[in-house]
């Protein structure tokens, strides 16, 4: 629970605020980017609900911060932006809000599917999405893009008795997964595209589904200040070089149109033929030391 005794002074005046326990991880600025705005090292209210939609997004952003760092002062009744949760982004993908703490605030993805649905990276264990997700059709495979991210995924793993996926080299954080992916060669699975994108981690990989969603772990993302894509150098955890390489390697995957990562913004490819958007992230990144 968010306490207005400890409400930054930042935040502008009005129901919504954020207290000093946020740990800058986002989530809140991607759910509602017209309310919350980032200093050095926190987010805030930099604007408050101004419509309807506004407001939905802001109580969206409520729920989905994982150290529970953003409160109202008045009672607000959250039912519908729970309900609104796992929300759609394209038609069949999902993003779960519910961010959790042990994944540093990671977004997560639900992909709904005829073969099977798949969640990427995972959410808080939850009542309201375990019971949305029996709702769809439940869960059959959940992909673990790298080590940081894999939050509670082994409590819908045990719920749903569905197959957990990550890499060896990452696999220290999920010992128990059902599939241990090894070495550098591509992994089919339905509709799935497996590629090994070492980098922010050893074992770092995305999923390529139905040959145009990447969903990029924290390999690659939009970059909205710089206005493409590109990879974040401040937290690379293991070797800028190899991630380059690792971005590189994106550029066969001609048809991708969106990206979905666990931290950054998620972003439409545009006009622009995704090649090139790897051209141009790769030339920016290669100039970031
Ligand atoms: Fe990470």
């Amino acid at each position: 629970m968010a306490k207005s005794s400890l409400k930054v002074e930042e935040n502008v005046a009005g129901n919504f605020y954020v207290d000093s326990t946020c740990i800058d991880c986002g989530a809140c600025r991607r759910f509602a980017p017209a309310s919350f705005g980032e200093t050095e090292d926190y987010s805030f209210v930099y604007s408050q609900p101004q419509t309807p939609e506004d407001e939905r997004a802001a109580q969206r952003s409520l729920l989905a911060c994982p150290t529970a760092s953003i409160g109202t002062h008045q009672k607000t009744d959250l039912n519908q932006a729970r309900q609104s949760f796992p929300l759609e982004l394209v038609p069949g993908v999902y993003i779960n809000g519910f961010n959790a703490r042990d994944s540093f605030g990671a977004d997560s993805y639900f992909i709904r599917h005829e073969e099977g649905n798949w969640l990427v990276d995972s959410p808080r264990f939850t009542r309201h999405l375990v019971k949305a997700f029996e709702a769809m059709g439940g869960v059959d495979t959940i992909f673990l893009t790298h080590q940081d991210d894999v939050a509670d995924a082994r409590d819908y793993a045990r719920h749903f008795g569905c197959q957990r996926i990550i890499h060896r080299l990452d696999a220290g954080a999920q010992q128990d997964a059902e599939i241990i992916v090894d070495g550098e060669a591509e992994t089919h699975i339905g509709p799935g595209t497996i590629i090994f994108t070492p980098g922010h981690t050893r074992g770092h990989q995305v999923l390529l589904w139905e040959d145009r969603y990447l969903f990029s772990g924290d390999h690659f993302s939009w970059l909205p200040k710089l206005n493409h894509f590109g990879s974040f150098r401040g937290v690379c955890w293991f070797s800028w070089d190899i991630q380059i390489e690792s971005v590189e390697k994106l550029k066969h995957f001609e048809n991708v149109n969106w990206v979905f990562p666990g931290h950054g913004h998620r972003g439409q490819v545009g006009d622009k033929p995704f090649p090139e958007v790897i051209d141009e992230a790769v030339a920016w990144m290669k100039t970031v030391r």
